[in-house]
């Protein structure tokens, strides 16, 4: 039994590359198909169950042993003011089980309230008792999950709290000792949101990169509202927002412990979820060729160590 923390996991796993996010349950794009006709097109598949833990065991099975993956749950709402049930625990530790993923996402946010799933992510409320919640729900979590979970800055149509996002984030990877995925979109909606939309990287000084180990970008709509810019993921369905190609430039050199770039192409044509990621692979190879050459594109599966 290791007793290393969440980041001292991470760190240890290898760089998978430039992936998509896929969702199993989607017909399009079919993961299936991906695999069978577009194998060069990524390097990874980040696997979405849209935290089913019931039905995903079929569709698992579908993914080769030689395709590297990482997963990304829902549910566990690690921003809510106590853990969750049991059931989405258990459930993340058996998607965990069969996937086998070097680490597992979950989304800075709350989606069910009482039990019931909401159709709004509740982004973490930007205080220090959120951060106090968060960090005891990540670490008891760390308990009950064997490998190491990667929580995801959430999208934010509206902010509540006296904290900076970036400080949150660094408070919330330091007390619980883990890493995190940042989203680069879920930014440039903070800052839309803070009046601060024609700078997307506004304050990014403040961050600790080096607690940056995997980068989603996706598609999005933005909508005027108030006066002001809303931003709304479409992941697949829709282009990749400039600002969030201006983030990737300006923070690509400045992520020591990247390990991943991850599409979220739910929706997205076969054809058009490749095409995004060639347009990102196009700007990493442009500015770090480096370590795409060291990405691990078909290592076989690496097992989660427990702790
Ligand atoms: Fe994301």
């Amino acid at each position: 039994m290791s007793q290393s923390s969440a980041f001292q996991q991470v760190l240890s796993a290898p760089i998978m590359g430039v992936g998509l996010g896929i969702d199993i349950f989607d017909s399009q794009p079919d993961f299936r198909k991906l695999i069978k006709h577009h194998r060069s097109g990524f390097d990874f598949l980040e696997v979405y169950s849209r935290g089913d833990y019931e039905h995903t065991a079929a569709h698992f099975a579908d993914i080769p042993d030689d395709v590297p993956r990482t997963y990304h749950h829902e549910g566990l709402d690690p921003v809510g003011p106590a853990l969750c049930p049991d059931g989405p625990i258990e459930g993340c530790a058996r998607n965990q089980a069969l996937l086998n993923p070097p680490w597992t996402v979950e989304e800075l946010a709350v989606r069910h309230i009482d039990g019931r799933y909401t159709d709004f992510f509740f982004p973490a409320i930007l205080n220090a008792q959120c951060v106090k919640a968060t960090v005891a729900n990540l670490k008891a979590l760390a308990k009950r999950i064997p490998g190491p979970l990667l929580p995801e800055n959430a999208p934010y149509e509206l902010v509540v709290g006296d904290m900076h996002l970036f400080d949150y984030l660094n408070e919330v990877a330091h007390g619980a000792d883990c890493g995190l995925v940042l989203d680069l979109g879920h930014v440039w909606s903070y800052q839309l949101c803070v009046g601060k939309g024609d700078q997307p990287d506004h304050a990014i000084e403040k961050l600790d990169l080096s607690r940056i180990i995997e980068v989603h970008l996706a598609g999005a709509r933005i909508e005027p509202c108030h006066g002001g810019r809303i931003y709304r993921d479409l992941h697949g369905a829709g282009p990749i927002p400039e600002e969030s190609l201006y983030l990737l430039r300006e923070l690509l050199p400045q992520l020591p412990n990247l390990k991943a770039i991850t599409i979220e192409v739910e929706d997205a044509t076969e054809q058009g979820a490749v095409k995004q990621a060639q347009q990102v692979r196009k700007v990493v190879n442009e500015l770090r060729p480096e370590w795409l050459l060291n990405a691990s594109s078909g290592e076989p599966r690496r097992a989660t160590k427990g702790h």
